[in-house]
């Protein structure tokens, strides 16, 4: 029989448990929520709710280069390896085991979560020319709903959809039609590289880049029954060179080339124009599907307003010192996680760095935060 101080014990560890809302470093120490029935409203998701989890993008979400070279191994082996898509990694759709990723942190919450990416393999790039031909090249390994392509611009979302679209509708054990799911976005940042390319500049505009976003969001909602679309901003990117030259001993291997801004004069401000441009961009189609309220269908949006001057420079890859590192992907998984509980209002202003992010334990009464 309990004695009357463990009763007490008791009793107050379950009170805690129903209310305290947590902050943890490890998803694993979060209370699980309280078992309900499947909600019938896309404004009411839970994260044990999300059945099925895709994401669209660009060389950020394929996780291109988050490893870094790796300097115990021969050099060509090591280039080898630093240039594989780390999908498993990737913050919002990897899913290898205890990797600190949006899907991992959902599967504590829902088990049975599907769609996300696994492993690592070389990398596919695409051009403004060829992206529908290394589309055709995915799904083979573990890509699994991460439809994301290392070079992609706005304008290839379409093909990446091709992908995702028809691979949810055949990836085994969910039921297509009644599941929820979520759709990551986030892609914008070789359009902006993209805006000092003579050949390319016209595809590049603000008006395109939101013409193709809400293209890919209406067949979304055209195609995808009970989709909640996480519509997450673009990077600044135009901060990350001043830093990275600062830093030539991480930097050994700073890579320019890959973003035709970088090199040109007054190729850092016009990416910072449109940075602001495509933002712009996306709130308003935010606000446009917030209007109409459908209950199989939303988006939501996570400005992240990364304060990129102030960052750590081992945020980025030994690759390239662009795109960002192991270490990287594990704070932006926490960072968005942790807003998609947060009403719009309530969500930062300006992020910084913190090496001791921690991970916001949702309780019964949070939901995925539409408005
Ligand atoms: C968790 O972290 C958030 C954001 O840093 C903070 O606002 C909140 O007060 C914290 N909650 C607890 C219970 O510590
Ligand atoms: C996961 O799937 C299995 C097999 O379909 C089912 O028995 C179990 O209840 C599911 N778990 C959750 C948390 O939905
Ligand atoms: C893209 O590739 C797919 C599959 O290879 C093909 O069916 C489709 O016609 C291609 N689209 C374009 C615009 O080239
Ligand atoms: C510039 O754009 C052209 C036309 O789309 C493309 O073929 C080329 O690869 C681009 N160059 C760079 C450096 O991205
Ligand atoms: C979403 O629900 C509406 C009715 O509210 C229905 O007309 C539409 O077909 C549904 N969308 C999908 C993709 O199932
Ligand atoms: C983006 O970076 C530029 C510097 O390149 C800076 O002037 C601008 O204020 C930044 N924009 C935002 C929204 O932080
Ligand atoms: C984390 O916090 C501890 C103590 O609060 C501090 O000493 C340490 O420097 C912090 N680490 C990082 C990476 O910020």
């Amino acid at each position: 029989m309990p004695t009357r101080s463990s009763l007490y014990l008791i009793l107050l560890t379950s009170f805690t448990a129903l209310t305290a809302a947590k902050n943890v470093t490890h998803i694993t120490e979060c209370p699980s929520l309280t078992p309900r029935c499947k909600p019938t409203n896309v404004n009411d998701l839970r994260a044990d709710d999300i059945k099925v989890i895709g994401a669209l993008g660009d060389s950020i979400t394929t996780g291109f280069g988050i490893m870094g070279f790796d300097l115990s191994i021969p050099q060509l082996a090591a280039m080898e390896n630093a240039k594989n898509e780390y999908r498993g990694l990737s913050y919002g759709i990897g899913g290898d085991k205890n990797a600190f990723t949006i899907p991992n942190y959902i599967e504590h919450y829902q088990p049975n979560i599907t769609g996300f990416s696994k492993g690592a393999h070389p990398v596919q790039t695409c051009n403004p020319d060829n992206c529908n031909r290394t589309l055709s090249l995915l799904g083979n390994g573990g890509d699994g709903l991460n439809a994301a392509l290392t070079g992609a611009t706005s304008m290839h979302l379409g093909y990446e959809l091709d992908y995702l679209i028809e691979s949810m509708q055949n990836i085994q054990g969910i039921d297509f039609e009644n599941d929820w799911k979520m759709i990551n976005i986030q892609i914008g940042s070789n359009d902006m590289c993209g805006a000092c390319n003579t050949s390319y500049v016209n595809e590049v505009t603000p008006e395109k880049y939101g013409g193709y976003i809400e293209a890919a969001i209406d067949r979304i909602h055209a195609s995808v029954p009970n989709v909640i679309v996480n519509l997450i901003s673009t990077f600044n990117v135009s901060q990350v060179f001043p830093l990275t030259e600062a830093y030539p001993n991480h930097c050994v291997n700073r890579n320019i080339d890959l973003c035709p801004c970088a090199s040109v004069p007054g190729g850092l401000e016009i990416m910072s124009q449109l940075n602001n441009a495509y933002n712009e961009k996306l709130v308003q189609i935010y606000k446009k599907y917030q209007k109409s309220k459908f209950h199989n269908f939303t988006v939501v949006y996570q400005p992240i307003k990364f304060n990129i001057p102030a960052f750590p420079i081992d945020f980025f890859s030994t690759l390239d010192c662009f795109h960002p590192s192991l270490k990287g992907h594990e704070w932006v998984s926490k960072v968005i996680w942790n807003q998609l509980f947060l009403p719009q209002s309530y969500k930062p202003k300006s992020i910084d760095f913190d090496g001791n992010q921690t991970i916001y334990c949702p309780v019964d009464s949070d939901r995925i935060n539409v408005h």
